[in-house]
Formats: structure tokens, sequence, C-alpha cells
């Protein structure tokens, strides 16, 4: 699978999180396989307003895989001036978010919003690639706003028009939230049959054979993961064994599993400081303690993270409880 010309390891995309997606968490998940990743969502509007913050999630070692950055904004004009912006960072695609379901996105039109108007979705698209620089532009969608109004295909098919080389789409509305069980397969199906660029499905996917049963029933062309990768980067590793046809990865052991949590809490703190980092760790740890001995208590010990050494302590009593 390519995006426009950037040829694709085979594995599945790490999907864009905000407040998780982040250098240190991107460089793991293409340490672990992932064909590649994105960005957390970056305001273009706060770009040409020169927020420092908003540069600062662009900000990426190169780490091996392509790498996209994802804007989110409702006007063409503010989001082709924000590609423009960003020329100089090292990526190698830009993303638009069209699927963000928080009210505080969506009511500014940007987002899931968006869904209820596939022709400024194509004037959006049209406008990043023009500012893009050659760079490829790339979407991520949801099913559509709500059970009325389900416009991924009229959308895609106007991304595609515009110039869009892949679509991801996560197959839940905006109304839908994160609610288990209500992912679509067929939704996924239907953007694959009305396009010819890859199309990506995204949803609750947590195991290869689940990306597995996910493509060959919809015909998307990989998969893109979020959630099911936190706490869980071996996952990208057993989705790329099964797209190339290898027997399944060991499972992690305690002691890897440990020492990764530990490396991205202290790559973490590197890039950004641990003032800001140790708050943004405490979520982090939480996915890693899924299936430990104890893990009530040692989830409440993760919220209770405050400096680097923290993470040791953690570790520690990780081991007094489950070795
Ligand atoms: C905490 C969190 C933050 C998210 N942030 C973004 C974002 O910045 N941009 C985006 O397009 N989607 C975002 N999403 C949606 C995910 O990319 C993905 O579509 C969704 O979680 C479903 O996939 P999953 O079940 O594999 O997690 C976010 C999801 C979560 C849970």
């Amino acid at each position: 699978m390519k995006i426009a010309s950037i040829p694709l390891a085979p594995g599945a995309a790490l999907a864009p999180m905000a407040g998780f997606t982040d250098a240190a968490c991107r460089d793991m998940a293409v340490r672990h396989g992932a064909a590649y990743t994105v960005s957390e969502m970056v305001s273009a509007k706060a770009l040409t307003f020169g927020d420092k913050k908003s540069a600062q999630l662009i900000r990426c070692k190169p780490n091996g895989a392509p790498y996209g950055v994802q804007l989110f904004g409702a006007e063409p004009e503010t989001m082709g001036q924000a590609a423009r912006l960003i020329q100089h960072y090292d990526y190698d695609f830009i993303d638009i978010n069209m699927g963000c379901p928080a009210p505080k996105i969506t009511s500014s039109g940007a987002g899931s919003r968006l869904l209820l108007d596939p022709a400024l979705c194509g004037r959006i698209v049209a406008a990043v690639v023009e500012a893009s620089d050659g760079r490829p532009v790339t979407v991520k969608m949801r099913a559509g706003w709500d059970g009325d109004h389900i416009t991924a295909v009229e959308t895609a098919k106007a991304c595609e028009a515009a110039g869009a080389a892949l679509i991801a789409v996560h197959g839940r509305t905006r109304e839908q939230m994160y609610i288990p069980g209500t992912v679509d397969w067929s939704v996924i199906a239907a953007v694959k049959a009305a396009v010819s660029v890859p199309v990506l499905g995204n949803g609750d996917i947590t195991t290869a054979d689940e990306a597995r049963a996910m493509m060959e029933a919809t015909g998307c062309d990989g998969v893109m993961v979020g959630r099911g990768a936190l706490g869980n980067p071996w996952l990208f590793g057993e989705i790329a064994a099964m797209l190339k046809g290898e027997p399944a990865p060991p499972p992690p052991t305690l002691r890897q599993r440990m020492e990764e949590l530990r490396r991205q809490v202290y790559e973490m703190c590197e890039n950004k400081g641990e003032w800001v980092a140790m708050p943004q760790a405490r979520s982090q740890a939480i996915h890693y303690m899924k299936g430990l001995r104890g893990a009530a208590a040692l989830r409440a010990e993760c919220s209770r993270l405050e400096h680097f050494p923290d993470i040791d302590r953690l570790i520690e009593k990780i081991w007094q409880e489950n070795s």
C-alpha cells in the first residue's frame, strides 16, 4: 500500500490521539512495526496565530516510518495557510481531522461536524493539497454525524476528487462517540467500494485476528489502531506478522512490558520536560497495568506519578505483586 509516493511497510497505522500520540508514543509504535504514525491533532487556526504549543505538537524526530501531521479546522483558507506555515517541519504528509466528536471542536464547525457538508470537506482538502508542498494529504473521518447523516461515502468521494491520497474511516458516527460495539464495518466497506485511493478501517481493533476480520469483511487496505495499542505496542508486531503471513510473535514478558513503559516515560520527559510529561505519563502508564495482579491499586499508583523516579517505584511494586 502507498500514500502517494511513500512506500509503507505492511502493518497497522497508529491512530492520532490527542494527549497520547506524542513523539515518544510514535517512536515506540514504529519500533514495534507500525506502518505510519500521525501527530496529535493540531489547530490550524492556532498555528496561524503563531501559537507555540501547537507548533510543539508537530515537532518530531524522524523515526523510520512515514509521519503525518494532523490539522483540524473548518475553513479552507485557514487550513491552507496552516499547511503553508508548517512546510519547514520534518513530516511526510498532512492528515485532515474529520472525526473529532468533542464539542469544543465541533462547535467551531471542525472535526466530525465537517461531515454534514461533504462539499466543504472537498474544498478543505483542495486547499491543503495546494499548500502542502507536494506532500500527500490524507483524511481521517467518522461514518457520519449521526444516524440520519451517514455521509462517509459522499465525503470520501469529495476528498478523493480534491486530491486526498488515503482515507481512514472510524466506523462510528459522532453521535456514537466511543460507545463499545457500535463500529459499523459496512460503512468502511462502502467507502472502500466508492474510492480508488487506499482506505484504512478503524475502530476497536485490539488483536491481529480482529484486524484480519475487518480487512476481509470490508475489503479495506489496512487498519489503523488507537486505544488497542496504548500500553500494548506489541499489537503492531502482531498485525505486521499477520499481514506478512508470518507466525505471531510471542506475547511480551512482564519485564519487556515494564522496560517499554520506563522507556516511553523517559523519552516523554526527555522530549518535553518532566513537568509537562509526567501528568501525561499517568494516563499512558495506566494502560500498562492491564491484566496485572493488583491492577486496581497499581492504577491508583499511576495516577500519583509526579517525577520520573516514581516510575521505578511503580515498577518495583508491580514486580512485588506479579512475580
Ligand atoms: C484520547 C483520544 C484522543 C483522540 N484524538 C484524536 C485526534 O487527535 N485526531 C483524530 O483524528 N482522532 C482522535 N481520536 C480518535 C482515534 O484516532 C480513533 O479513531 C478512535 O479512538 C477509534 O479507534 P480505536 O478504537 O482503535 O481507538 C482520539 C481518540 C481517543 C480515545
